[in-house]
């Protein structure tokens, strides 16, 4: 883990963290799953640059390709046209925490620090400092099942943080959570990162829970997915998911994603009598302002 000591704070702006590592950019990437008349379009020539120390949101429609663009950052898959670029060491941290069950917390966490090379006694250290930062610290013996769903994800975090990540992906990491596990969540998350050298791309339906997090919120078109707009997020922190500055740019952010969503529906609806298959209502929903 990389540490800028204890005075870096996070504010609302980009690229806060100085001297942060990691930066993520995929110029005109496109994925197509499939080939002919069964092939689904799944990213159509997005271009999206993170810098470093920032933290983005990417919000969407189901099956616009989010978790496909955050699989061809992780290099779990290979776009089929242009270039992703990540710079630094990259985790991925999916909606479901994905432990091993035989291992307990401390265990889980030993098993990335093992993954990089580390010895035991710089392990054990490093794994009671990690149960310390997602406020697990009397849990580490414990298996995944005798944990809650939320501090089985806050395991799932400390493992990720394991990874030394310069790049922290992550996919609907507190999807599954109830509302209040998941608030407090997002105090510790801000809390883990301030003061390292993180730059995250995340994924997110919950538009408030975007703006409480992120400096800038992307929005994706539905199917194939495109950036149709941005959304700079300059609220102070520390941020409630309640206050009123998070729930208004959020309510802005949701017009403009519904807008998408109408959009799409109109197109699919007007003109897909004629088609059929995915491959035909990816063209058709392409089409307007495609290029
Ligand atoms: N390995 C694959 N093989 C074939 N099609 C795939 C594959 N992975 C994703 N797809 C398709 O690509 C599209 C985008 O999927 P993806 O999982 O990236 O969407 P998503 O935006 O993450 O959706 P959700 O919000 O529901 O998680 C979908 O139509 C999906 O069916
Ligand atoms: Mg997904």
């Amino acid at each position: 883990m990389v540490r800028q000591g204890n005075t870096t704070t996070i504010t609302g702006q980009r690229s806060a963290v100085e001297g942060a590592a990691g930066s993520v950019q995929l110029a005109g990437v496109s994925k197509v799953f499939g080939r002919g008349r069964s092939a689904v379009r799944a990213l159509d020539k997005i271009s999206l640059e993170v810098p470093p120390g920032e933290f983005t949101c990417l919000i969407g429609a189901s099956g616009c390709g989010k978790s496909t663009l955050l699989n061809l950052v992780a290099g779990l898959d290979q776009p089929t046209a242009g270039k992703v670029t990540a710079s630094g060491r990259v985790a991925l941290m999916f909606q479901e925490p994905a432990l091993f069950p035989w291992l307990t917390a401390a265990g889980n966490i030993d098993l990335a620090l093992r993954a990089r090379g580390l010895g035991r006694v710089e392990r054990r250290q490093r794994t009671a400092e990690l149960l310390d930062a997602v406020r697990l610290t009397d849990f580490g013996a414990k298996r995944p099942h005798e944990l809650s769903g939320g501090m089985r994800q806050r395991v799932a975090l400390a493992r990720a943080l394991a990874q030394d990540a310069d790049v922290l992906l992550m996919d609907e990491p507190f999807g599954a959570l109830d509302a209040m596990t998941r608030d407090l969540l997002h105090d510790e998350l801000d809390r883990v990162c301030a003061g390292r050298r993180l730059t995250i791309l995340f994924v997110t339906h919950n538009v408030q829970e975007a703006v409480r997090l992120g400096d800038r919120v992307v929005v994706l078109s539905s199917r194939p997915g495109r950036v149709v707009d941005q959304f700079d997020v300059s609220i102070e922190r520390p941020r409630r998911i309640d206050s009123a500055p998070v729930a208004e740019l959020a309510a802005k952010i949701t017009d403009r994603l519904r807008e998408e969503m109408s959009r799409d529906t109109r197109l699919r609806a007007g003109v897909g009598a004629g088609l059929r298959g995915e491959a035909g209502l990816a063209r058709v929903a392409r089409s307007p302002d495609a290029g």
